[in-house]
């Protein structure tokens, strides 16, 4: 009887392992508004580099005031804004970049791309028309510092 239940315990805890194992990425929860496509891509672009996504539509008002409420301000701002670990992730930042913020986990409020360059995840594929643009990492003081540059 012991036995039997010490193995479904930990037959119970493989499971466990298991499941933390494949959604190792985490899990963006992306408030946007609805009819937004290119958040829809954005949040495809996660998914391919293995985060799980949440989108979670809410009208532009209710939207914009999350963003100051999360240290956010005007002119750093983008069409998604995306929730992880306790950090934003605002507007269309490469996932590779999402996942080096979670490695370094710096004392800051999260990344932001401004606007929506084109070119940049989410805002189709790099090309001649693609725009340069900066993944800025913002500070909980509201400062901001270059955390990588595209190309
Ligand atoms: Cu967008
Ligand atoms: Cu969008």
């Amino acid at each position: 009887m012991m036995i039997n239940m010490l193995r479904g315990a930990i037959s119970a805890v493989g499971l466990l392992a298991m499941t933390v194992v494949a959604s190792a990425a985490g899990t963006v929860e992306i408030l946007s508004t609805a009819g937004c496509g290119c958040c829809v891509a954005w949040s495809r672009h996660l998914q391919e580099n293995g985060y799980a996504t949440k989108l979670k539509y809410l009208p532009a008002g209710d939207l914009w005031n999350r963003k100051m409420k999360a240290g956010l301000r005007e002119g750093l701002t983008s069409c998604h804004t995306g929730l992880i670990d306790g950090y934003v992730v605002e507007g269309h930042v490469p996932a590779r970049e999402v996942a080096r913020l979670l490695k370094e986990r710096p004392d800051a409020i999260g990344l932001v791309v401004p606007d929506m360059p084109s070119g940049s995840p989410g805002m189709g594929e790099p090309g001649p028309n693609s725009e340069p643009y900066k993944v800025l990492l913002l500070r909980r003081d509201g400062s901001t510092e270059i955390f990588a540059s595209y190309p």
